[in-house]
Order: structure tokens, then C-alpha cells, then sequence
């Protein structure tokens, strides 16, 4: 009875804990920094199987998010490193060149750097709004709407582009500044990708089942699903404009998704069906200061 016992009992542990050894080996295999295993436990749905989908689920986000930041650090060097080349030739070619023209030889390295300003700019937003390095202030919504629109005004001007705004007052808490930053990169986009003429945004902003909304909208270039989900990442922009001296660097809709997910919001692109791009920002809402 004892033998048979004992090793009915060793059989039963063996079986039970080999889950258990397969889990701890796929732990060791993350922990050395393979993150592309997953243990993919078959059998029946108990509280081992439970803990092996729930790690599986739990590395295959971290290995979207590693690879992510790859694609990330590979675009932002080789974005970086493009004005620094042309400052290069520009330099060597006013170097071997007998009688250098240095007004434009200037005004053209003025361009450039201008850019490689821009950008870094924009990169040290984006590592603030990630590192939720900020303190949360109430901040009415509409408010930075009327102040962006303020701003960008000339630039609608200049490109035929009519803003239409109505809402009320949206009380939302987060960083004012970084909150402006994100209305003022969705108000620009919305006037530089619209039509080369008589283009419209409309923006709205008000509360909404518990959210703040702000929402912006805008006639242009019909776009599909499927482009646009991939908009949101950094230095992912149109074709039209990349080879253009005014091509922004793409990080203009990767700042304000990182901005919403520092403050806990929702954001959402969706084509509009007569062609145009119509984004929304909820953010929770916070009670009237
Ligand atoms: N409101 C919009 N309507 C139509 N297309 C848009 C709109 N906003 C963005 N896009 C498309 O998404 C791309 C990425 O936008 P994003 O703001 O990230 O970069 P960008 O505007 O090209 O450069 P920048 O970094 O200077 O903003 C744009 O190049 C454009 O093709
Ligand atoms: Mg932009």
C-alpha cells in the first residue's frame, strides 16, 4: 500500500508541477532577454493555464513595446543625422567652391539648422509626456482651443483654410502646457494636410458620457483605415509632403498620443468619409475649479 502509494503520489506531483517547470523556464528565457518565447500551455483551463496565457500575453507586450522603441531610436539617429550630413556638404561645397555666395550659403544653413532644432524640440516633448513628468492643474479644454487657433490663425490664412469652433466649457486636469502642445499639433495638422484650397477644420470641444472631448476635424485627401492606424507612430507622415522643404518630421501625432496616454485619455483617428482625418481626444473629466 506504501509503495504503491508513494509512487501513485510521485506520478501525480510529476504531472501537476510540469506546468509549473515549463512556466519557470520561460521566465528564465525572458529573464535573459528572449522575449519572443511563449510557453503556450495546452490542457485544460485551470489556474496553471491561467498564469501561462497571462504571461504570454504580458511578453508579447513587452516585446511590441522593445521593438517599438528600436524602430524608434533607428528613425530618430537617422532624422538627426540627415540635417548634420547636408550642413556637411553645404560646408564642403562653400569650401571648395573660389568665390562662396555667403548669404545664401547662410540662409540655406539657417534652414537646416532650424530643423535639426525643431526636432529635438519635439523629441524632448515626447520623452517628458512619456516620463509623466508633470504635476496635473485643472485646464479647461475650450480655452486652449481658442488659444491655439489664436496662434496658428495666419497659417490657416495663408493656406485657405477656414476653422470653425464651437463647444463649451471642457474641464479637464492635466499639464496646461502639454495639453496646449497637443491641440496646437492637432489644429496644425489639420490646416496643412487639408485641400490646396477652400479647405475647412471644424473643432469641438465638451463633456460626454464622463469625458472631456475634444475633437478636430477636417476636409483633405481621402484616407483609408488602414493608413491612418499608423499614423500615431513616430516619423510615420504622408508621402506627399516628405520630399517638400516644409515636411515636418512626423512626430507631430506620436507627441499627442503620448501627451493622452500621460493623462490617462483616449485617442482615436478615423477617416471621414468625404476624405479628411477627423481625431478625437477624450481625457477624463474633472470636476469645475
Ligand atoms: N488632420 C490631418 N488630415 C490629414 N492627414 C493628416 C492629418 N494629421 C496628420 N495627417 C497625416 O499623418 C502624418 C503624420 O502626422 P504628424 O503630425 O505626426 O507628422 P507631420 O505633420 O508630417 O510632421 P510634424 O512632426 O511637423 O507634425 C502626416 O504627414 C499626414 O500625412
Ligand atoms: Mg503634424
Amino acid at each position: 500500500m506504501l509503495v504503491i502509494g508513494l509512487v501513485g503520489g510521485w506520478i501525480v506531483a510529476g504531472r501537476m508541477l510540469a506546468p509549473l517547470t515549463r512556466i519557470t523556464r520561460a521566465v528564465r528565457k525572458a529573464e535573459n532577454g528572449s522575449l519572443s518565447h511563449r510557453i503556450e500551455l495546452e490542457g485544460r483551463d485551470d489556474e496553471f493555464r491561467e498564469l501561462a496565457d497571462a504571461f504570454d500575453a504580458m511578453l508579447a507586450q513587452l516585446e511590441a513595446r522593445v521593438s517599438e522603441q528600436q524602430r524608434f531610436a533607428a528613425n530618430a539617429s537617422h532624422e538627426l543625422r540627415t540635417p548634420l550630413a547636408v550642413t556637411q556638404t553645404l560646408l564642403d561645397v562653400a569650401r571648395r567652391s573660389p568665390n562662396p555666395d555667403d548669404g545664401e550659403l547662410l540662409e540655406r544653413l539657417r534652414v537646416v539648422n532650424t530643423r535639426a532644432i525643431d526636432l529635438t524640440e519635439a523629441l524632448l516633448v515626447l520623452s517628458r509626456a512619456d516620463q509623466r513628468s508633470f504635476t496635473r492643474e485643472p485646464v479647461d479644454v475650450s480655452l486652449l482651443v481658442e488659444e491655439a487657433t489664436e496662434t496658428l490663425l495666419p497659417l490657416a490664412e495663408r493656406h485657405g483654410v477656414a476653422i470653425d469652433i464651437s463647444g463649451d466649457i471642457t474641464p479637464a486636469a492635466g499639464s496646461p502646457a502639454l495639453l496646449f502642445q497637443l491641440t496646437t499639433n492637432l489644429l496644425h495638422n489639420a490646416i496643412v494636410h487639408n485641400l490646396p484650397e477652400d479647405g475647412t477644420v471644424w473643432v469641438t470641444t465638451g463633456v460626454e458620457h464622463e469625458w472631456a472631448r475634444l475633437t478636430v476635424e477636417n476636409t483633405g485627401e481621402r484616407l483609408t483605415a488602414q493608413s491612418v492606424s499608423t499614423l500615431t507612430e513616430a516619423f510615420q507622415r504622408g508621402t506627399e509632403r516628405v520630399h517638400s522643404d516644409h515636411a515636418g518630421v512626423g512626430l507631430g501625432l506620436a507627441i499627442v498620443k503620448s501627451i493622452t496616454r500621460a493623462h490617462d485619455g483616449i485617442l482615436t483617428l478615423t477617416p471621414r468619409d468625404g476624405g479628411g482625418l477627423r481625431v478625437t481626444v477624450q481625457l477624463p473629466v474633472s470636476a469645475p475649479a
